[in-house]
């Protein structure tokens, strides 16, 4: 894949001994710094060898589902122009797990955590919610968005009625901070986006992937089994801002969680000009596990130089 090295400047940067000096608070949540992980591109077991993760605004954690998902057989990855693609389909080892591993590991080491909500079906993610209710998350993320899964995901995200239904539902079952994340693989991502608020969302946070694929010209088939997967990285950033500045030019009191290409403070600024709370970093920690903490860092300064904007993200509110 390719990528935007670390900022020249920042290079240097010591990430490790950083006192944050611009909060936020999104939905009524108070995050260190605008800068968190985005879903299913963060794995505690892994990455607490880098950094250490509680210094990051927040934590959002792999889809999790009522059962144990194996997710999509055979070749789930391939690579495109400045993207990557995926099918994983959702692997993880279920809820049950999540609550006695991930999730209490997070939590004892001071990690502001959002659990991401995976389901085939209302019901599913009614269990998930259910289950989640009573846990230390901080914060739930509602995939509806997943377009790797045949059922659930970004079916119910495309269809504002089914979305309105489902979240409605999950309101009623828990008061933590709600958000639902957000498929770009619509005409008006407004539509969903309002459904979704009126349902009783808290926030939302977009982009997820775009349906895309690749060719083997030697076979002449698909390189993924799954035909087609979720592109990411630094190719959907002008994707994921365009959805960011339409949703927030409709809806200007919603919090939003920009996400989509962000691999520098420099992109994730331009998510909060854009109209943002926050931002995620996806992709870019597949192959650099310590890029949600720098972005971190570099945002940080950045803001420095920008005292209106440092000034309104430390009350929840925006840029625009
Ligand atoms: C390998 C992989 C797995 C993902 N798994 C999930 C997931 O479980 N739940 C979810 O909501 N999004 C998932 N996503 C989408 C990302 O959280 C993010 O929305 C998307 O990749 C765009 O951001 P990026 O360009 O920074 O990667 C996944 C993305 C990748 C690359």
């Amino acid at each position: 894949m390719t990528v935007t090295a670390a900022n020249p400047e920042t290079e240097t940067m010591d990430l490790y001994d950083h006192e944050w000096k611009h909060p936020t608070v999104v939905a009524g949540v108070p995050w260190k710094n605008p800068v968190g992980t985005a879903s299913g591109t963060f794995q505690y077991a892994a990455v607490r060898w880098f950094y250490d993760v509680s210094q990051l605004g927040a934590v959002t954690t792999k889809g999790v589902s009522p059962v144990p998902w194996e997710g999509n057989p055979g070749v789930r990855t391939a690579e495109g122009p400045a993207c990557n693609i995926n099918a994983v389909g959702l692997q993880n080892p279920g809820v049950d797990h999540y609550l006695v591993d991930d999730l209490p590991k997070l939590k004892k080491i001071g990690a502001n955590v959002v659990s991401n909500v995976a389901g085939h079906s209302d019901d599913d993610y009614a269990e998930v919610v259910a289950k989640l209710a009573d846990s230390p998350a901080d914060m739930l993320e509602i995939n509806v968005s997943c377009p790797n899964v045949s059922a659930g995901g970004m079916s119910v995200g495309t269809d504002p009625v089914a979305l309105s239904r489902l979240i409605t539902r999950l309101r009623k079952m828990t008061d933590k901070p709600m958000i639902v994340k957000l498929t770009p693989n619509v005409t008006d991502i407004t539509v969903p986006a309002r459904a979704a608020v009126e349902a009783g969302a808290d926030a939302l946070s977009l982009i997820n992937t775009i349906v895309g694929m690749r060719i083997n010209t030697r076979t002449g088939k698909p390189i993924i089994d799954h035909v087609t997967g979720g592109v990411s990285g630094p190719a959907v950033l002008p994707i994921g801002l365009a959805r960011v500045w339409q949703v927030r030019s409709a809806l200007p009191d919603i919090p939003i969680i920009g996400i989509g290409g962000v691999d520098s403070g420099e992109k994730a600024l331009e998510y909060l000009y854009a109209g943002a709370n926050a931002v995620e970093v996806g992709a870019a920690a597949l192959f650099d596990p310590v890029a949600p903490l720098r972005v971190a860092c570099e945002l940080d300064d950045l803001l420095d130089d920008r005292p209106e904007l440092a000034a309104k993200l430390a009350e929840g509110k925006t840029w625009r």
